[in-house]
Formats: structure tokens, C-alpha cells, sequence
């Protein structure tokens, strides 16, 4: 079995349901459940034997040696992170606390584990760190895109934290040989993202008449991958990659942040129409220190463990407007209030299945 951890997130949802439907192996989920964590997300899982989710905190080591001497998982996969950049320039306290300090002490209970083992179940063992392109700062309009030897430059305390967390778990493979694998990851899209983020908060606003605010002149651009491909590149991570390496993941699709938005509208007058969504599009104050432009080179991934995205933008994006306009309860669940109340009545324990 594997232990994940922020598995009740976007990604880490996304991840928990494709790998139950593609090996059937049992995965036990370690979550704060914080505003961004939903167990709801997962509710099909309900009385799965091979699913157990488990409230708690990657930095409480009590909690985190218990689930690994109770469970032997064969691997570790850490999604558990603050993960939005305009919450980190307000708030940078939690992205330290869990980035930094959490990680911190994940690793250390990991390594213990790992220290213990023997043979054939030490051998296997892999600790698979999802990090992001952030870490790499950002480019201009003609540079070449980050490959894995690209400098670290982390610009917002969010990138900040992760580079510090890539750090300390580069650390644990060089000093005490804790098999790690990192992955750096461009922009996800795709079903079951919070919508704080600029696709499903821009499919969220324009459904409810609402401004679009596109920040600054609307030409950042980023490089989106479907959220189920990046799951398909940690998956092949952690079966093939050489444990102390890191793997850039991209979706070979660059785009101006603006031309995201347009596109977004387009579909949703195509998919639900009776609204001219691009009036609703609106240049607001830019964000403080935003980075230009991210791109990864995903050459190295594609020749070590042929992995390459499949889904372009424009198939992947009608897929996850789709999916918003066939989900929205799901949205309404997650902006409530109910929500929280729901999460107090259902999780005050500190474990349930
Ligand atoms: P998310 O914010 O949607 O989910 C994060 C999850 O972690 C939530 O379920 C939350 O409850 C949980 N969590 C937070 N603090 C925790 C703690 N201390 N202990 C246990 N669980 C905790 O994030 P996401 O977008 O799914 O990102 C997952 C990972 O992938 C993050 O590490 C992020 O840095 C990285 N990443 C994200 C993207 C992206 O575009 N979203 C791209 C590249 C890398
Ligand atoms: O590159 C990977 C990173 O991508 C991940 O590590 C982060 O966890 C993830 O949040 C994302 O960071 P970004 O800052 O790029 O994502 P966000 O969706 O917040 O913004 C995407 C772009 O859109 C960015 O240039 C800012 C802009 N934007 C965002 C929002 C929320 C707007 O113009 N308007 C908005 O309302």
C-alpha cells in the first residue's frame, strides 16, 4: 500500500481516484482538511476497503509514525502543501508551517521508517515530493524553458517555501540516502480544483454574472497540464524514477493568461450560452511580484521514463469546463459554510475511514 498525503486536494483527489481505479492498490490518505481539502471530493470512496482517510497533519509526528508502523506503506507521495500564491503574499505564516516546517518533520518520521527496513521492502521504498515550476523563478518572453539544472529563484513566499521543501528533501537523499524522487510541475487544470485558482475561479465568476479580474495586462503566461496527465507522470515517478532525481512536468502548452480566459468563454458560450461572457472580463491591479512567464522542458522526463502529456490544452480544457457545468454542487458545496460544519460534525476525530 501507499500512504499519500494532502490527498483530499485537487491534485491529491485526482491522484487517490486514478490510482484506486488503476492498480487497486490500498492508499491511505493523511489530510488537514483545511479550507482547500474536501473529503467530499472523494465520497465515492466511501466504504472502500482499500481507502482510509486520516485527518491530521503532516508535521505531527506522533500521528505520522503511527500510520507508517500501523500501515508498511512501500511509499510516501507528498502533496500536502499551502498551495495558492495570493494566500501566501497575505498570509505567509501557514506555507511556512507546512511547507517548510511540516515537510521538515514528514521527512524526518520517514526516515526513521525507512532506517528501520530491511532487504527487499528498503529497496523499494520511495519518498515521491510533489513540488512545483515555481521554484525556478520566472522567465522572459524569449528564454529558454526551465529544465531541471535552471537555477532555484523562488519569488513569492509560496515558491519560497516550496523551494525550501525541495531543498530539505534533496538534503535527506545526499545525507542519510532517504530514496526521494521530486517532481517540478507547471500550472494544473482539471476537475475538482478549488476555485480560488484562475481556471475554475474564472469558470465560477463568469456562471454567476461575476467579474472576471485578470491581473495586470493579462500577458503572464503559464504552462498548463490536464491534471490527470501530471498524475500519470507521478505514477511513472514513482515506478521508474532514479531515486535523488527530479523530473520537470509540463503540458507543452504555453499560454497567456488572457487567452486562457477568452478560451474559457468561449466554451461556456458554447456549453450553457445566454450570457456574453467576454463582457464580463476585467483588468485589475496586478499581482505584488508576479512572475512572468513559466515553461517547462520536459525533455527529460519524455526520454528516461516515457512519459509525455496527453491531453492537449483546447481537449483538456472543453473536459474541465465539462465537468464544472455537470458539478455544480460540488462547487456549492465547497464555497459554503456547510461545508465547514459538515467537516466539524464528520471529522471531529482525529482519524476516520
Ligand atoms: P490544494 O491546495 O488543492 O490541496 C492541498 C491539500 O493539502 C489539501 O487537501 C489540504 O487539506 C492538505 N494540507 C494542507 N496542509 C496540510 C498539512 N499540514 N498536513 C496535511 N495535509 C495538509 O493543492 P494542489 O493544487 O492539489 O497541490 C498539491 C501539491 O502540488 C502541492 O504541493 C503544490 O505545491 C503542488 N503543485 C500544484 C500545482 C497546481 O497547479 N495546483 C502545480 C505544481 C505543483
Ligand atoms: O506553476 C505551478 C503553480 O501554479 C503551482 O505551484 C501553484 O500551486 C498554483 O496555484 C499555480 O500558481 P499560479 O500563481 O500560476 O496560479 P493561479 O491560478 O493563482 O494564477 C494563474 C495566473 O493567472 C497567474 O499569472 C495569476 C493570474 N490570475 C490568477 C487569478 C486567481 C489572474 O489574472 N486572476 C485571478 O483571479
Amino acid at each position: 500500500m501507499i500512504l499519500v498525503t494532502g490527498g483530499a486536494g485537487f491534485i491529491g483527489s485526482n491522484f487517490v481516484l486514478d490510482w484506486l481505479d488503476g492498480t487497486g492498490e490500498p492508499l491511505v490518505n493523511l489530510d488537514k482538511l483545511t479550507y482547500a481539502g474536501n473529503p467530499r471530493t472523494l465520497e465515492r470512496l466511501a466504504g472502500d476497503p482499500r481507502y482510509t482517510l486520516v485527518r491530521g497533519d503532516i508535521g505531527d509526528r506522533t500521528l505520522v509514525a503511527r500510520l507508517l508502523a500501523e500501515h508498511r506503506p512501500r511509499a510516501v507521495v507528498n502533496f500536502a502543501a499551502e498551495s495558492h500564491v495570493d494566500r501566501s503574499i497575505s498570509g505567509p505564516d501557514d506555507f511556512i508551517l507546512t511547507n517548510v516546517v511540516g515537510t521538515f518533520h514528514l521527512l524526518e518520521e520517514v526516515r526513521r521508517h525507512h532506517d528501520q527496513l530491511a532487504g527487499d521492502e528498503r529497496d523499494a521504498f520511495r519518498f515521491v515530493h510533489i513540488s512545483t515550476d515555481e521554484v525556478y523563478g520566472s522567465l522572459g518572453i524569449d528564454d529558454p524553458a526551465f529544465t531541471e539544472r535552471t537555477q532555484y529563484a523562488p519569488n513569492s513566499p509560496y515558491s519560497a517555501s516550496k523551494a525550501s521543501s525541495d531543498h530539505l528533501v534533496r538534503a535527506y537523499h545526499h545525507t542519510y540516502g532517504l530514496p526521494t524522487l521530486t517532481s517540478n510541475c507547471s500550472n494544473n487544470y482539471g476537475p475538482r480544483q478549488f476555485p480560488e485558482k484562475l481556471v475554475p475561479l474564472m469558470i465560477h465568476n463568469a456562471l454567476a454574472g461575476k467579474n472576471l479580474p485578470v491581473y495586470g495586462d493579462g500577458r503572464n503566461v503559464r504552462d498548463w497540464v490536464f491534471v490527470g496527465d501530471h498524475c500519470d507522470a507521478i505514477r511513472a515517478i514513482l515506478a521508474q524514477g532514479i531515486p535523488g532525481e527530479t523530473y520537470n512536468v509540463g503540458g507543452n502548452a504555453e499560454r497567456a493568461n488572457i487567452d486562457v480566459v477568452h478560451r474559457i468563454c468561449d466554451l461556456l458560450a458554447e456549453l450553457a450560452p445566454g450570457r456574453d461572457y467576454r463582457s464580463l472580463v476585467t483588468f485589475v491591479k496586478d499581482r505584488p511580484g508576479h512572475d512572468r512567464r513559466y515553461a517547462i522542458d520536459g525533455s527529460k522526463i519524455a526520454a528516461e521514463l516515457s512519459w509525455r502529456p496527453r491531453e492537449s490544452f483546447e481537449s483538456g480544457l472543453r473536459k474541465t469546463v465539462e465537468w464544472y457545468l455537470a458539478n455544480q454542487d460540488w462547487v456549492a458545496s465547497v464555497t459554503s459554510g456547510a461545508y465547514k460544519n459538515w467537516i466539524s460534525r464528520n471529522y471531529s476525530a482525529r482519524s476516520a475511514a
